[in-house]
């Protein structure tokens, strides 16, 4: 059976069909918004709801900042895709296989050893280290727009985090295109129709020979300081990662190192953009940068729902009943939003805090590139508004378009934004 006959067979004759959110729920939100569908969930009896995604699954969604929070922990509910049902299992395995070998998908112990040496490469005070360089970079990438008038921030908010990750990894920056369009078809493995699988097959593959080429290039040529060599050195003198492990944990890093990021940047504009005064307080203040990125991190989270969570067996969440191989979709933008969580959730507040948002997730699968994306986020939002003097939208804020495909990011197709002038780099410092 395809996922397309399970998606016809469940919402037919399914036991929770008639009650179950559409796969629609995700990838084409009603007129009102997201962030209104999610009050209505979180404000409607239980926090968790069946809903029909994977298209043929049995699954849940979680809506309260609690329950999202237990489930974040819960060990019962497991990251490893032996758990999933097998159908959902053999369609990840033919379509993605390159997918499925990291830290993402693993339970301990094996999640312990897969991500010990990247995080080791992540911490905070590595990444304060390179503060300056995406400074730098950021500053190039200005420098490249026009002195004045239109230009689609998405641009720049994309280019940043890639040319950021390419280099903290020594990826080429000049491949960069191919990674960005293999990262859109493995970001929202698996898919419901063959094509797209088909298609995600290719990019699948493709990346993989990509890396393997890379892996087998940085060998004969030398290691150097990047991130790509020290994970080499320790697999090939630890012997710590299998080749496919390294390939697949690389694979990861590519895409959730830039995708989410550009969002972060994006997201955080436009939340910008329609709360002028907060525009104003931050381009006042820029020191005010940390608790923004946090701000914008919580309100328009660039991740909204956690990542491959399955039952390990019959449980209850939040006094909801979940089958054995149930998935459970955690969303981070309604937790996020939580009254019992969050004083007046739906006012932007740069200045927020405490701000216990869930956008990087929570636990033992805690978003490894948390540290380097707030240091992209802390450089490039002052330095934007620094820089670009009268930075404003330059389409009605209702006319933007968000980008609602199978992966779990959020962010918009374009940002048109206009500006009076381009400082130089340093001019309008404070
Ligand atoms: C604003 C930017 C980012 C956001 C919002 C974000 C969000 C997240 C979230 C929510 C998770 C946990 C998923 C779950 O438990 O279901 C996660 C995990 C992860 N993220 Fe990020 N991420 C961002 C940037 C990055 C960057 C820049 C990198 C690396 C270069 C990265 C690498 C990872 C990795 C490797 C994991 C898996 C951790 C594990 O399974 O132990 N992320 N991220």
């Amino acid at each position: 059976m395809t996922t397309t006959d399970r998606a016809a067979d469940a919402a037919g004759t399914g036991a929770a069909g008639a009650d179950r959110l559409p796969p629609e729920f995700f990838t084409d939100p009603e007129p009102g918004g997201t962030h209104a569908a999610n009050t209505r969930l979180r404000t409607s009896g239980c926090p968790v709801h069946a809903i029909n995604y994977p298209p043929g699954g049995d699954a849940y969604v979680v809506a309260d900042y609690a329950t999202a929070l237990e489930g974040f922990s819960d060990p019962r509910l497991s990251k490893q895709v032996e758990n999933a049902p097998a159908w959902f299992r053999d369609l990840l395995e033919d379509s993605s296989p390159v997918l499925i070998r990291n830290m993402i998908t693993a339970d301990a112990p094996e999640h312990t050893r897969l991500r010990r040496l990247v995080s080791r490469a992540f911490v905070p005070r590595r990444m304060a280290l390179l503060r300056p360089r995406i400074q730098e970079i950021t500053d190039e990438l200005i420098d490249a727009l026009p002195e004045s008038g239109e230009v689609d921030l998405m641009e720049f908010a994309f280019s940043l985090p890639m040319r950021v990750i390419c280099e903290f990894l020594g990826v080429p920056i000049e491949d960069r295109p191919d990674l960005h369009a293999w990262g859109y078809w493995l970001s929202g493995a698996p898919f419901a129709d063959e094509e797209s699988n088909a298609e995600l097959k290719r990019a699948s593959d493709s990346i993989e020979r990509y890396l393997v080429d890379l892996l087998d290039e940085r060998r004969r040529t030398g290691l150097g300081e990047d991130l790509v060599s020290i994970l080499l050195r320790a697999a090939d003198e630890e012997d710590v990662f299998t080749n496919d492990e390294l390939v697949s944990t690389l694979v990861l890093l590519i895409i959730a190192g830039h995708k989410t990021t550009a969002n972060l940047i994006g997201n955080g504009m436009q939340a910008l953009f329609a709360h002028p005064d907060q525009l104003e307080l931050l381009r006042a203040k820029p020191e005010l940068a940390e608790s923004a990125v946090e701000e914008f991190l919580r309100f328009e989270p660039p991740v909204y729902r956690g990542t491959l969570r399955v039952a390990t067996e019959d449980m209850e969440l939040a006094g909801c009943p979940i089958p054995k191989e149930g998935f459970v979709h955690i969303l981070m933008d309604s937790a996020n939003r939580d009254p019992e969580a969050f004083e007046d959730p739906d006012r932007l507040d740069i200045t927020r805090g405490p701000n216990r948002h869930l956008a990087f997730g929570q636990g033992a699968h805690f978003c490894v590139g948390a540290p380097l994306s707030r240091v992209e986020g802390q450089v490039a939002f002052p330095t934007l508004l620094r820089r670009l003097p009268g930075l404003t939208l330059a389409v009605p804020h209702d006319s933007l378009d968000w980008v609602f495909d199978n992966s779990t990011s959020r962010g918009l197709k374009k940002l048109p934004v206009r500006y009076d002038a381009r400082l130089a780099a340093g001019e309008g410092d404070h």
